[in-house]
């Protein structure tokens, strides 16, 4: 593992002075009510599948999650596959089943380039209208407004590899259509749709040291500060958190000082999609279980150390449903199921989740 040793040295430290990984009970209250009770939230992904068949991992969402995201439910090839055609019904499923059980909802995405209809792709190319982003933004914002934690309004708009000098992704369909002003208008859109929830911008891979994640982070800031000076409607960032264990380094002083920059601009900060990939790790599972709970801790310790930081979404709850697992890039090729989540295929409690629970209790120390 390439963590940074000295962050390594803290989260193993840390790990054994806290809750022992084989010592912590099943009954420990869940993440829901440790997070609460200093002042964070917690929560993860999650489907209607899920919550309908599957009654351990439903059960596990209600003990262990206070907030909840659809995993691909509320995107914009199952919300309007057909134009006009909407179906709310699963993000309408998934926020009952929030309200139901004293959970919270975040909304997730508005506008992306990928998870399309082909018919919106296509319409993007050909005749490109604001409307075809504005309308369906209206439409959805204004059906939960005022009943979402937040919502992540743009994702992934970053892409340096596209060669921009400004690091977007300009191979994105929306900004082939309408350049990079597209951003701000979806939020512009978003706040005229719902006057109050919290709009956040979400991003991925800004969280290693070597030099890839150095220029997403640098063309994040350069976004955020833009929105920030031009008075656009966002009030918080989305730091996704899908880790590489085996395959990036990662240090405490890279993410603090990210961090200390987008709470600088006055913008609140989630970790969104927080799951770490094995893949490429030592054959024996424990091993990994142990360097997964050990970055997980040092990751979160210090996200957690911010005052802006809201708190965590992980991306699914146990590794018998993660998106890792199926995953190019991620995925075993022995299809051995990744180890990248709280609890394991069996919905128990791993190092992982003893490691979010010691960084929500560090949050304190
Ligand atoms: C993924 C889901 O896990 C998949 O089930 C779906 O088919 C595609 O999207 N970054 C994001 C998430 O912001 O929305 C993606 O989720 C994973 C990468």
């Amino acid at each position: 593992m390439r963590l940074d040793r000295r962050s390594l040295l803290l989260g193993t430290a840390a790990l054994a002075a806290g809750a022992s990984t084989r010592g912590f009970a099943q009954e420990q209250p869940g993440l829901r009510v440790q997070a609460r009770n200093h002042g964070l939230v917690y929560g993860t992904c999650t489907d209607t599948n899920t919550l309908r068949n599957d009654p351990d991992l439903s059960a596990a969402v209600r003990t262990e999650a206070g907030i909840l995201v659809a995993e691909y439910e509320t995107k914009r090839s199952h919300v309007e596959p057909a134009p006009d055609a909407y179906d709310f019904g699963p993000t309408d499923f998934i926020a009952g089943f929030a309200r139901a059980n004293g959970q919270l909802m975040r909304g997730h995405t508005l506008v992306w380039h990928a998870s399309n209809p082909s018919w919106l792709e296509e319409a993007l190319a050909s005749r490109p209208d604001e409307k075809l982003m504005t309308d369906y933004i209206r439409a959805l914002v204004t059906r939960y407004r005022g009943r979402f934690h937040s919502w992540d309004v743009v994702n992934e708009a970053v892409e340096p590899e596209d060669g921009s000098p400004d690091g977007l992704r300009t191979s994105s369909p929306w900004h082939r259509a309408f350049g990079p002003g597209y951003i701000d208008t979806a939020f512009h859109a978003a706040r005229e749709a719902d006057p109050s929830t919290p709009l956040f911008y979400n991003e991925t891979n800004v969280e290693g040291d070597e030099r890839w994640f150095a220029k997403r982070r640098a063309a994040t800031l350069k976004l955020l500060e833009g929105l920030v000076a031009r008075k656009v409607p966002v009030q918080g960032f989305g730091m996704q958190g899908h880790l590489k264990l085996y395959r990036s380094r990662y240090s405490q002083a890279t993410v603090s000082r990210f961090l200390d920059e987008v709470s600088a601009m006055g913008l609140k900060i989630l970790v969104t999609e927080l799951d770490v990939a094995d893949i490429a790790g030592p054959a024996d599972p424990a091993r990994r279980d142990a360097d997964v709970a050990a970055l997980t801790k040092s990751f979160l310790d210090v996200c957690f150390s911010k005052p802006a930081t809201l708190g965590c979404l992980t991306w699914g709850l146990s590794d018998k449903k993660s998106w890792l697992s199926t995953t190019k890039g991620y995925q075993w090729p022995d299809g051995q199921l990744s180890r990248g989540l709280p609890l394991d295929a069996d919905c128990r409690r791993k190092p992982m989740w003893a490691a979010i629970a010691d960084a929500i209790q560090y949050k304190h120390a």
